[in-house]
């Protein structure tokens, strides 16, 4: 046993007061070049271009492309950047028996978060350091949530697995393993704009959630899961699926005064409403509300579209004021559910385009790394004796 004379406790640093901001809403942690977001005006933009024109212009492959690189890509960049992530569509073997082996009951965003997961099981270079690994991987995970999630639905709708079809965009790729027909080219775009207007958002819950998780140099496929299990909250994506979950409770028109006015006496949380950041209309909702009236009139389910008008104009007249809008989520709802998909579905449909902002995050955190480590403030007891 040495008997050395242990070193002087090193000098306490004089470290900055720690400044005490619950829900971080007035911190920031890092910076980005993806997303550029402005709360006060209601601006989104995706490296400096405006989230209305992508929406129009663009194709969900082109916005990965941009978020991943911070320009857009030549002709040539585009096409190699839709063979990569085609090659790597099809999941492996093993996933597919994962998917057999799952309850037929079990909660979409579960299934996803552990499908997301075992991922790693098979890909050799999970645990591969650096940022071209990283990159390699988040084109698996981008190429592969799709299938992931059509596949689970298949499977526990009793029907046979479809394969992703390699001459698809990842957009008509999912529906047609979703339905095992070819979509036609509304729907295909239609989804197309939703994955355009869900990529990435600054530093949201889940994004903030694999940035913590990959700031420890633990791996790409450990922090997407972090972000899956992030999102699935209802203050955050799950709030699509609570949004419908609200307009079939709601019924018909004659019932949503009445169903309204109750919550917001109550004080009770409007789902699609209000956001941390924009304290204006959330630009994404102001063009998802143009494009849900359209494809809700295209498929007979205009009664969704004015129920949902009806809902922002009583909620707007009681809390407009204090900065409470639309947020992405609201119209994104009917959106979904006229493009067919199931309403326990929507926020895996949130995931399968995030993940590309998720992993853009991830990358930028591994380029200029800190490990993320906030203070508590210890509220408990001190010199209390052991008995
Ligand atoms: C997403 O961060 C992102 O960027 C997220 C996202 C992304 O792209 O990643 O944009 C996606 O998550 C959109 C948000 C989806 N969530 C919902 O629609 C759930 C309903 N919204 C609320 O839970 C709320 O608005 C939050 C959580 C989104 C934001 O809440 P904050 O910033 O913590 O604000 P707060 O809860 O402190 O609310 C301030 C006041 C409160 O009233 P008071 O206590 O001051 O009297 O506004 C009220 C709240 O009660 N309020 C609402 C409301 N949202 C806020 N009242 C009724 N209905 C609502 N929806």
């Amino acid at each position: 046993m040495s008997t050395a004379t242990p070193p002087a406790p090193a000098p306490v640093s004089s470290a900055p007061v720690a400044n005490y901001d619950k829900g971080l809403a007035n911190t920031i942690v890092a910076d980005t070049q993806m997303s550029f977001i402005d709360g006060a005006k209601g601006v989104l933009e995706y490296v400096g271009i405006d989230i209305d024109t992508l929406a129009r212009k663009s194709t969900y492959e082109e916005t990965v492309y941009l978020l991943w690189n911070t320009k857009l890509p030549s002709e040539t960049e585009l096409d190699a950047l839709k063979s990569a992530l085609r090659a790597e569509y099809e999941i492996p073997q093993g996933l597919y028996e994962m998917i057999r082996g799952m309850p037929k009951d079990a909660v979409p965003m579960h299934a996803l978060r552990t499908l997301v997961s075992a991922l790693a099981l098979h890909d050799p270079e999970a645990d591969t350091d650096g940022i071209e690994a990283s990159k390699r991987k988040a084109l698996r995970l981008v190429a592969k949530t799709p299938t992931l999630i059509a596949n689970f639905d298949r499977y526990r709708s009793g029907k046979e697995f479809v394969r992703p079809n390699t001459s698809f965009d990842i957009a008509t790729n999912f529906l047609w393993m979703l339905n095992g027909e070819k979509p036609t080219d509304a729907m295909s775009r239609g989804l197309d704009i939703c994955l355009i207007l869900h990529a990435d958002h600054g530093l949201n819950a889940s994004t903030f959630a694999a940035r913590v998780t990959i700031a420890t140099l633990s791996d790409l496929y450990s922090a997407m899961t972090t972000a899956v299990g992030t999102l699935k909250g209802p203050l955050h994506g799950g709030a699509n699926e609570e949004v419908m979950v609200m307009l079939d409770e709601i019924g018909t028109m004659d019932n949503v005064d009445a169903f309204i006015n109750g919550k917001l006496e109550r004080k009770e949380l409007i789902m699609g409403f209000g956001h941390r950041v924009y304290k204006a209309y959330d630009p994404r909702a102001t063009y998802l509300k143009t494009f849900a009236q359209q494809i809700a009139t295209d498929t007979g389910n205009l009664r969704l579209f004015e129920m949902s008008q009806r809902i922002e104009s009583i909620v707007l007249d009681a809390k407009a004021g204090k900065g409470i809008f639309p947020n992405v989520d609201f119209y994104s709802a009917t959106t979904y559910h006229c493009l067919g998909i199931k309403t326990d579905l929507f926020t895996c449909m949130f995931a399968m385009s995030r993940m590309s902002g998720w992993c853009g995050h991830c990358i930028e955190q591994l380029q200029d790394n800190r490990l993320i480590r906030p203070q508590a403030k210890y509220t408990g007891p001190h010199d209390v004796a052991y008995v």
